[in-house]
């Protein structure tokens, strides 16, 4: 297939488009870059890709190009992020996901397998939420994942299928590393102060996801017949991968020798709380073959944290933290307030 990529530079699709590659589809990329210091573990790989904001993506650009899937995940791709400015986030995750869908139907793609989260569910308690779950998000960003999915319901038809990957909380080594997330996090400060600081309470549930995994998904549904996946969400993870902050955390001192268990600053009971059922995704969609656990991912991330060399400083600074970047790039005038390119 002829695959097109939004948010291929970042932390998921720099991972998924070498995989979407050696499955035998032909992929482009649309992506304004804005994680570009961020690399860690090589560099993206090059793809042809289409240099446009989101945003401003018309039925035009695409037309002539015999797509016939889009994989959409580009966004502001957190719960910090997209709390500096709702509205920005309403403009980027809601209407442009949803007038890139708009585009990539009257364009002729049949498939739009959007990228959302988890984090829809957002507060759930004790028991395993499947895909009928009340939806209950805690913030901007769950809250523009919901809608986006509301409103591609609405496109979809006999030939157009959106389906709605709903992420676990990825973790996981990527050329474009995000240490902002719970694994990731938990291990970088390990590795570079021998603390392993929790910034909630240590009892919040986690569905969690390797980032390879979460590529296999995407990579399974494009390949899965379109009765099966049209107008579908799917729980992206796996039995049996829903965590206490505090488990991870043991799994991480048991990973990486001499650490000390302990609570960040900010250490709070967090409201986004929630186990998942990821049965749905393995009934429906057998090509899925999930291969990580989070013990394995800790183990992945603490060797290639001693082999790339990472510090406290580097940790610490702007390249892995997706909300030190924006705010890094915003201070140097580099993008506006508006998180587009300053024309400089
Ligand atoms: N990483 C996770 O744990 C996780 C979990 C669930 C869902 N998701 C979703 O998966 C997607 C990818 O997440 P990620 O972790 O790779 O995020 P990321 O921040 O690493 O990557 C996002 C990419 O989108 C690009 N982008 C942002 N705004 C753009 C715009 N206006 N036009 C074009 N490109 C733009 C950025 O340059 C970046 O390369 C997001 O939609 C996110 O909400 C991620």
């Amino acid at each position: 297939m002829k695959v097109l990529v939004t948010g291929h530079l970042g932390y998921l699709g720099s991972e998924m488009v070498p995989v979407l590659q050696s499955r035998g589809h032909d992929v482009i990329g649309l992506d304004t870059d804005l994680f570009g210091n961020c690399d860690f573990h090589g560099t993206p790989v090059d793809v042809p890709t289409l240099n446009i904001d989101m945003r401003d993506v018309t039925a035009a650009d695409l037309t002539g190009l015999d797509i016939d899937a889009v994989i959409h995940l580009a966004a502001l791709s957190n719960d910090p992020l997209s709390d500096l400015d709702p509205q920005l986030t309403y403009d980027i995750n809601l209407d442009a996901s949803v007038s890139l869908a708009e585009a990539a139907k009257a364009s002729g793609v049949q498939r739009f397998l959007f990228s959302s989260s988890c984090s829809l569910y957002g507060k759930g308690g004790d028991a395993e939420l499947d895909e009928n779950a009340e939806f209950n998000p805690v913030t901007p960003y769950g809250e523009s994942k919901v809608r986006v999915e509301q409103a591609l319901h609405t496109l979809a038809c006999d030939s157009f299928s959106p389906v709605y990957l709903r992420n676990a909380t990825a973790y996981g080594l990527s050329r474009r590393l995000r240490a902002d997330i719970v694994v990731n996090n938990l291990v970088a400060h390990a590795a570079t102060s021998g603390k392993i600081l929790m910034e909630s309470d240590g009892t919040p549930w986690r569905p969690l996801v390797h980032v390879l995994d979460i590529a296999d998904a995407f990579a399974a549904v494009l390949d899965a017949p379109a009765e099966t996946i049209h107008d579908q969400a799917f729980n992206v993870g796996r039995a049996g991968e829903n965590y206490q902050v505090r488990q991870i955390a043991d799994i991480v001192a048991d990973v990486v020798p001499d650490c000390a268990l302990g609570f960040g600053m900010h250490a709070s009971p967090d409201i986004r709380d929630y186990r998942v059922d990821f049965s749905k995704i393995h009934r429906m969609v057998p090509g899925y073959q999930p291969q990580w656990t989070v013990r394995r991912g800790v183990e992945q991330l603490w060797a290639a944290y001693r082999q790339g060399g990472m510090t406290a400083d580097m940790f610490a600074g702007p390249s892995y933290i997706r909300l030190r970047e924006i705010q890094r790039l915003c201070a140097a005038d580099a993008v506006g307030p508006d998180l587009r390119w300053s024309a400089a």
